[in-house]
């Protein structure tokens, strides 16, 4: 059982104390990113592009996850781990509840699943099995192909009415956790404030429950060159990495991170 768990998670968004969250992939940034206050270790599947150098996350497997699920569980202190469900896993129910399980097995405290209103049986059927689930909204990266390339999602009225309706019926399936990447501040704050599980942003703006970066990109380290307008480099004027990792769950908690510059208008 982790320190951090769902009520914590709960209670800090009640409170209007921001969370810290970050992407991890191993044993020894588990503990550092634990000791600098870090609530929640996202083993994002993100790992395809930053750990294994595919331009998609679409190669990841969930033996992959499972694999770096693990790794973290032996160097977590206390977070919240919590398991990306990688593309395809949640394709049928029964691939779902086999995939969600291994990663639990493995260690997750909570899986999360990218989609829309369309998830909110696979979402029933977990939350009744006992396994927590984040539902990732916005820009889902294992739908790249479909959305045309990495776009800013919900601009449109209609698209921004039917996110705030997806959000609130996957609450209702029992969905514990929102996170919504690349979406305009003004929609992700809509949302926050309608549902009362706690909302992550990821290019979201400020007015979430908390925030998430994928590690590599909050160090400043960058195989393509391309950096995303959402991404703060916390390297940058610190003297070692547990300083960066500090200066992020400082900034996250103070709300100096995001600034206006890292979130997108409608
Ligand atoms: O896989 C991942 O790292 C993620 C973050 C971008 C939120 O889903």
């Amino acid at each position: 059982m982790p320190d951090i768990t769902l009520t914590t998670l709960q209670s800090l968004k009640l409170a209007g104390e921001k969370i810290a969250m970050l992407t991890c992939y191993d044993a020894t940034f588990a503990k550092a990113a634990c000791q600098a206050g870090v609530e929640i270790l996202l083993v994002g599947d993100s790992l395809g592009m930053v750990l294994q150098g595919h331009d998609s996350t679409l190669p990841v497997t969930n033996a992959d996850m499972a694999y770096h699920v693990a790794s973290v569980k032996r160097g977590n202190e206390g977070a919240l781990i919590l398991a990306d469900l990688p593309f395809m896993a949640c394709a049928t129910l029964e691939q779902t509840l086999a995939n969600s399980a291994q990663l639990m097995q493995a260690g997750a405290h909570m899986v999360k699943v990218e989609g829309a209103a369309w998830l909110a049986d696979s979402i029933r059927m977990l939350a009744e099995r006992g396994v927590p689930v984040c539902v990732h909204m916005g820009l889902t990266p294992q739908t790249v192909n479909v959305l045309g390339g990495y776009k800013v999602q919900g601009r449109n009225e209609a698209q921004a009415r039917q996110m705030r309706a997806d959000a609130i019926a996957l609450e209702q399936a029992g969905a514990a956790m929102i996170l919504l990447e690349c979406v305009p501040s003004e929609l992700a704050s809509e949302i926050t404030q309608a549902v009362k599980v706690p909302v992550i942003g990821i290019g979201a703006g400020a007015a979430v429950d908390g925030q998430v970066l994928v590690l590599h990109d909050m160090l400043g380290l960058s195989l393509t060159g391309r950096v995303p307008k959402f991404v703060k480099n916390f390297m940058a004027g610190q003297p070692d990495i547990q300083s960066a990792l500090r200066a992020y769950v400082s900034a996250v908690k103070e709300v100096s991170f995001p600034g206006t510059e890292h979130g997108f208008n409608a």
